[in-house]
């Protein structure tokens, strides 16, 4: 009886499958907020410098997460190619985090350190000059285009409120820090960084 009524009524309907999906999916990701695995940073994460956060915002606005996800999976044939898989407390510093599941090209969790700045520089400029069966696009422009400081402490500032532990000296010295640094050097010290604050073996 009660059934029918339901089945009938798409309102009802859909008004009680909103309230069955939002229970599965609480159970699931509240618990999340209250372990500490997930929720306190790895030992030896330090949150970005100014030209690395710089960095990040170039790798989201030029779309690197497209192609590229951070987030090595707990498999062999992950771990054998990338290094340790990616653990939770070692994002607790992004906002938001890159982890993405798009992999056109190689996950990019653990490419810190892997290759020289050198390098990195001429796959940017143009990818085909390393790796020549490459299909990732150049990106050229970055080495000519000079970052914009103007919003960096601002930037600094809302990681902060977000619970990103920057000092004030990190916040004032914010702009002068990322000063006449292309948006090439700001990607390069952001890649570098990817990954390396856990050891890992490879
Ligand atoms: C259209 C897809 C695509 C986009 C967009 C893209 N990439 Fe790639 N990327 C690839 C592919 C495919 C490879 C593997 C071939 C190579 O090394 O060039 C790769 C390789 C790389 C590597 C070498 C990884 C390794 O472990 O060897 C780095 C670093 C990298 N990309 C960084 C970037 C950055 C930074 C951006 C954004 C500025 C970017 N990619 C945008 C497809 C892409």
């Amino acid at each position: 009886m009660g059934h029918e009524k339901i089945e009938t009524n798409v309102g009802l309907m859909a008004l009680l499958i909103v309230i069955a999906i939002s229970f599965g999916g609480l159970v699931e990701i509240v618990p999340l907020f209250f372990l500490k695995d997930t929720t306190e940073p790895v030992k030896g994460l330090k949150p970005y410098t100014a030209l690395q956060l710089e960095g990040r915002d170039i790798y989201i606005r030029e779309g690197c997460y497209t192609c590229h996800s951070q987030m090595i999976r707990p498999f062999r044939a992950e771990t054998e190619r990338y290094g340790h898989y990616s653990v939770a407390g070692e994002f607790v510093y992004d906002h938001p985090f890159q982890w993405g599941s798009k992999r056109t090209g190689p996950d990019l969790h653990r490419v810190g350190g892997r290759y020289s700045d050198d390098w990195h520089r001429l796959h940017l400029m143009n990818p085909r000059d390393v790796v020549p069966e490459s299909n990732m696009p150049g990106f050229p422009w970055l080495a000519e285009n000079i970052i914009d400081d103007e919003l960096t402490t601002k930037k600094l500032n809302a990681m902060r409120i977000l619970g990103v532990p920057y000092t004030d000296e990190d916040i004032n010295n914010a702009s002068t820090a990322v000063k006449n640094k292309t948006e090439m050097d700001a990607l390069i010290d952001y890649l570098q960084i990817l990954g390396t604050s856990i050891k890992t073996k490879r």
